[in-house]
């Protein structure tokens, strides 16, 4: 089953037209790569996806119901999360507190205060920044800034998470320990998007790969089917 469809997106920033009729499904535990060159229009779609950002035509659903014109909290709290490739986190605030407002901020009546601080502490140890807790935001290194992220989009307890180039700028060990991540979720049956303009977590992780170009869908498939295409390599030559 499709857990999310976007069909026919077109969006404008201004006059230009930065999504031209983007369709694709992502279906039910699946990974999902999208990929292409700057100014593709990758964060757009998310934008779209999690309701940042009101395309001008076209529809989106998840889980079968129609998402196009939901504020972002009632999608986040439909379990869509997502991160920001630029992070967002409240800089004056502790990790901990990051991640503790993400649980309060989706689901404020249902959790019982003690079940709040366990899941917020095995969510910090799974994205290794346990020893960071106290630290304020502002002051984490960039490979901490894009696990926190993830973190706060885990505190949302989210059935699709939409990642924005968490991998850019990271070590290699640093990759090796995210594609790592982002299996067991998976393999706990959570479906994933990426973004990742590097290709770092494409090739190992998603199934299917889907490649825009100035807006427009120029290709889909298995990542190695895709990457051979020569549309996609003019694409990524320029
Ligand atoms: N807030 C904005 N205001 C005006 N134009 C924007 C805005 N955000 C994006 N754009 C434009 O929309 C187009 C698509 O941008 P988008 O950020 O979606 O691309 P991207 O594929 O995510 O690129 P990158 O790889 O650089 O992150 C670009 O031409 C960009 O300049
Ligand atoms: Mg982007």
């Amino acid at each position: 089953m499709a857990l999310l469809e976007v069909d026919k997106i077109t969006t404008y920033r201004g006059s230009q037209k930065v999504l031209d009729s983007v369709s694709f499904s992502v279906e039910e535990k699946k990974i999902v790569g999208i990929i292409g060159p700057n100014g593709a229009g990758k964060t757009t779609i998310f934008d779209a996806i999690s309701g940042f950002f009101k395309p001008g035509k076209g529809r989106i659903s998840f889980e079968r119901i129609e998402i196009t014109h939901f504020p972002p909290h009632r999608i986040a709290k439909m379990g869509l999360g997502r991160t920001f490739q630029i992070p967002r986190p409240f800089k004056e605030q502790t990790v901990f507190e990051n991640v503790l407002l993400g649980h309060l901020m989706s689901r404020p009546r249902l959790m019982d205060p003690d079940d709040v601080i366990t899941e917020t502490n095995i969510i910090l140890e799974k994205l290794e920044l346990s020893s960071k807790k106290e630290t304020l935001a502002g002051e984490l290194t960039l490979s901490e800034q894009r696990r926190l992220e993830i973190a706060r989009a885990l505190a949302t307890n989210p059935k699709l998470l939409l990642l924005d180039e968490v991998a850019a700028g990271l070590s290699p060990a640093a990759i090796d320990r995210l594609v790592n991540l982002l299996k067991q979720l998976n393999s706990q049956g959570m479906t994933i998007v990426i973004i990742d303009h590097f290709l770092n977590l494409t090739i190992q992780l998603a199934s299917n790969v889907i490649v825009l170009d100035n807006g427009r869908k120029i290709a889909e498939g298995r990542p190695d089917e895709v990457l051979n295409m020569r549309i996609v390599r003019d694409a990524y030559l320029g």
